[in-house]
């Protein structure tokens, strides 16, 4: 065995003194620890963070009963690290046990990093993840979900009426938060079948104390739903921002109301994506592996691309944030979307959730 090679003494300081030098001892330190703590980065301006996860570990805190048939959950961390902010009108995707991926909008407070909480109406006719939610998840439950996207953003008009249907108070009760904090002259009403099924009655009460903003209408108390005349007609002024959340047939109605009235800025979110109406099947061809998808006529390109590779990033799944944007290489799109400029479609840009193509047509998209 050969002897330990005898270590090297120091090299001499700047001035020639027969040890390592404290100045370049202190350079090596920053550049060591507190360059890649502050910057981010190492001393070779490599990266020292990974990119963010795409999900993120959480278990369930506390679960309540809201009204009827309508649950909340708090999500934290399970070490208690805080997690990763978000605004009003964000939503998760929430990773069931069973494997169902579902996507609940954030109605807690923004401020609050602590935890994440969400409320679900229970659907005994749906596709199970409310029942899974009512049935299934106890305190304790681990789950993982999404970093929070915002596919719904609050711009904090001066004048706001937020005009929620049942659960669809989820997204807008942090709006109202933030209108209330901001000082904004704004107004909510709550639509419900009845007052047992509407949630949240005592915060929107704490947000409103002088009773003037916020309005509760069960239809059982009122002879049946609301025509888009009376829910408009709450509006604090005559050009207020509109922001709503509900049933397609309440939205529809407000939206054919507010035909004609350009001051009026409108923001709504669906329960889920629109139908598809009019659809014919057409296939996709991905042109660098090479595979050919084929897209039925009920489902979209975006359900069969994420049936192929879970990860297919997707939001809001109705055309209007822009997030499953795809660039399409060969073929003609039939576009359905609100969002993309003529330019962007001359590009051959394409949003593949509600986007689709002529019967029998082959789009070819890049990746
Ligand atoms: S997912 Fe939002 S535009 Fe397609």
């Amino acid at each position: 065995m050969s002897p330990e090679p005898t270590p090297l003494p120091p090299p001499p300081d700047l001035y020639g003194r027969g040890h390592d030098d404290r100045f370049m001892r202190l350079l090596d330190r920053v550049t060591r620890f507190y360059l890649p703590i502050s910057t981010r980065k190492d001393r070779y301006g490599h990266r020292t963070v990974a990119p963010t996860p795409a999900l993120l570990p959480v278990v369930v805190a506390a679960r309540t009963v809201e009204a009827e048939g309508v649950v909340s959950l708090e999500l934290r961390s399970p070490v208690g690290t805080p997690l990763p902010a978000w605004q009003p009108g964000a939503h998760l995707d929430v990773d069931l046990p069973s494997g169902l991926r579902r996507q609940y909008s954030l109605c807690g407070d923004p401020a609050d990093r602590n935890g994440y909480r969400i409320a679900v109406r229970r659907i005994d006719t749906g596709g199970g993840g409310s029942l899974e939610v009512h049935q299934d998840l106890s305190v304790g439950t681990g789950l993982t979900v999404s970093h929070p996207r915002n596919a719904f953003p609050f711009a904090a008009d001066p004048a706001v009426l937020l005009i929620a249907g049942g659960i669809g108070i989820t997204p807008l009760l942090p709006m109202a938060r933030e209108a209330a904090r901001r000082g904004l002259d704004w107004r909510l009403v709550h639509t419900g079948r009845s007052d047992a099924t509407m949630p949240f009655a005592a915060e929107l009460a704490a947000l409103d104390p002088d009773a003037a903003r916020v309005v509760r209408r069960p239809d059982d108390e009122h002879g049946g739903p609301a025509d888009a005349a009376e829910l408009l007609g709450h509006a604090p002024t005559p050009g207020a921002a509109v922001y709503m959340c509900g049933p397609a047939p309440m939205l529809d109605a407000v939206r054919a109301g507010l035909d004609g009235s350009p001051g009026r800025g409108l923001h709504f979110e669906r329960f889920t994506a629109a139908p598809i109406t009019g659809g014919r099947p057409f296939t996709l061809r991905l042109r660098r592996s090479g595979t050919t998808l084929a897209v039925p006529a009920d489902r979209s390109a975006l359900d069969v691309l994420r049936d192929q590779d879970p990860a297919t990033p997707y939001s809001c799944r109705q055309g209007f944030c822009g997030v499953c944007r795809r660039t399409v290489t060969a073929g003609t799109v039939e576009h359905r979307d609100r969002r993309l400029s003529d330019q962007e479609r001359a590009e051959g840009q394409m949003l593949v959730c509600v986007s689709r193509a002529p019967e029998g047509e082959c789009l070819e998209l890049d990746g």
